[in-house]
């Protein structure tokens, strides 16, 4: 067998967020999230997404029935009631590590009330136990689209700069009550997500913003203060927990080597790395200021924004990847489905059965882009492969085609290793079965292991092995020099 790549006490694990596993969305005192208001829509009636809620009057359709009653979001996959087998399959893959999300609404069923639900913080902590009973390293997410709804009503979301002291509030709560079991952290999940769908990403109802664009981006603006401030409060309640911001990372490579292709590439890419640019270089890039003035958008700042986000950098870069994009000078080219965004096709590469161009030297090439960029440690935490699984007669389950996305990834971020790329971990994204952020289905499968579940909620829940399983195993226990 080769020598391991991987660094020593490289963190293998797995990922999920707590709207896509948990169920249980109103028990024990949790408040409604944006996600739980999401109906499953079939394929033939929507396009690549179903996800986002645009006016009030849609929200209360939707809270009155009026919508359908299919919101897979709130049964999940229960999470909430076997964590415990969970976590034993995980142990057994060898799980060095396991990134979670927290559901806000859980520990502040509102958002804007002063004091946390106890019953929620419980439910995390008879987790985290249950992860240490197997040297399992929880990664947690703070804000993984699970907003509590009542700041939508409220405040229309990040657009109230109110929201700040709520999100400080929530994450401190979290840093003091969790200080002795979680050491990784990471603030927003993909915070570039608001761009695509503000009401995710950001808890705005499209339809009732003036101007969308500014709106989004004052929102943003909220969040990268409110993430400096849960990096200052995390140093200062546990000194040795490091914690991360996560960007939806989009290679975008030009169409042609036309200079005109090549522009176009390198400015989707800013738009790509302008978040990270903020969290890690700690400031607002030059490009983006040009483009606020031409599109007369003005953000509203307060004395002491700008210090905070200079002072408070992130200690390391998380991602996700899961496709490559291309970028066209001229402006008539068809776009192809991405995972919320959209480029044009690239004829190198197959695509999965969802649209998304599979291209896993782009990971290498992506890794050492942003390491060159910004020199600070990476972490891969979301990869995986979207797909039908089928349930053999004899109960097996056999993913080669996952198998085979997931090594050649795998093998991609090891040469990156070789050639300096620092890196802290890798953990594949629905490491269980659980429900499609973008279009609400439980058929899009990633995981391991298989849950049965179909899209509408039936099934018995059982959790099977695939072969994938194995695999993985495998690759964790030789610390990824078997990839085979
Ligand atoms: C990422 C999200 O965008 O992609 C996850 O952080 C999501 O929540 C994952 O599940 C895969 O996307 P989808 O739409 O296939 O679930």
């Amino acid at each position: 067998m080769s020598v391991s790549r991987f660094p020593e006490g490289f963190l293998w694990g797995g990922a999920t967020a707590a709207n896509q596993v948990e169920g249980a969305y109103n028990k024990d005192g949790k408040g409604l999230s944006i996600f739980d208001m999401v109906t499953f829509v079939p394929k033939e009636k929507r396009g690549n997404m179903a996800m986002e809620v645009r006016s009030e009057e849609e929200l209360n359709a939707r809270l009155n029935g009026e919508m359908g009653d299919n919101f897979p979001k709130r049964r999940g996959v229960d999470f909430y009631h076997r964590y415990k087998e969970d976590i034993a399959l995980f142990a057994e893959m060898g799980f060095k590590t396991y990134r979670l999300s927290i559901s806000w609404p859980r520990i502040f069923p509102n958002g804007d009330e002063l004091e946390p639900n106890e019953a929620g913080l419980e439910f995390y902590d008879r987790v985290f136990d249950e992860l240490a009973k197997y040297n399992i390293e929880p990664l947690v997410t703070i804000s993984h689209y699970e907003m509590p709804l009542h700041l939508v009503q409220k405040y229309n979301g990040w657009e109230d700069r109110r929201l700040i002291e709520f999100f400080v509030r929530y994450a401190e709560t979290l840093f003091s009550r969790y200080k002795d079991k979680v050491k990784y952290w990471l603030t927003f999940n993909e915070i570039n997500i608001s761009s695509i769908s503000p009401y995710i990403g950001s808890g705005m109802l499209v339809d009732h913003l003036e101007n969308r664009e500014q709106a989004i981006y004052q929102a943003l603006h909220h969040q990268f203060v409110a993430s400096a401030r849960a990096v200052k409060a995390c140093h200062a309640t546990i000194p040795d927990a490091k914690i991360g911001c996560m960007l939806a990372r989009m290679e975008v490579y030009p169409e042609t080597c036309h200079p005109d292709d090549v522009l176009a590439a390198l400015e989707e890419d800013q738009k790509n790395l302008f978040y990270t640019d903020v969290q890690v270089r700690g400031k607002y890039p030059s490009y983006m200021k040009k483009y606020f003035k031409d599109n007369h958008i003005e953000l509203k700042m307060e004395p002491g924004d700008e210090e905070i986000i200079a002072n408070y950098p992130v200690d390391f870069l998380s991602f996700s990847y899961y496709m490559s994009m291309v970028a066209s000078g001229s402006s008539d080219k068809k776009k192809e489905k991405g995972n919320f965004f959209s480029g044009v096709k690239n004829p190198y590469l197959e695509a999965s059965d969802w649209g998304w161009q599979i291209d896993p030297k782009g990971m290498r090439i992506t890794m050492k882009k942003m390491y060159d960029r910004y020199q600070v440690p990476l972490f891969v935490v979301e990869n995986g492969l979207g797909a039908y699984d089928e349930v053999e007669p004899d109960g097996s389950i056999n993913d080669d085609y996952r198998i085979d996305y997931l090594r050649a990834h795998i093998d991609e971020m090891g040469k990156a290793i070789e050639e300096g790329v620092e890196v802290m971990g890798y953990t594949s994204w629905g490491c269980i079965d659980l429900i499609s952020a973008s279009t609400s289905e439980m058929s899009k499968r990633y995981g391991f292991i298989y849950v049965d579940q179909d899209d509408y909620g039936n099934g018995t829940l059982e959790r099977k092995k695939k072969k994938s399983f194995d695999w993985y195993k495998k690759v964790i226990a030789t610390n990824g020099a078997d990839l085979s």
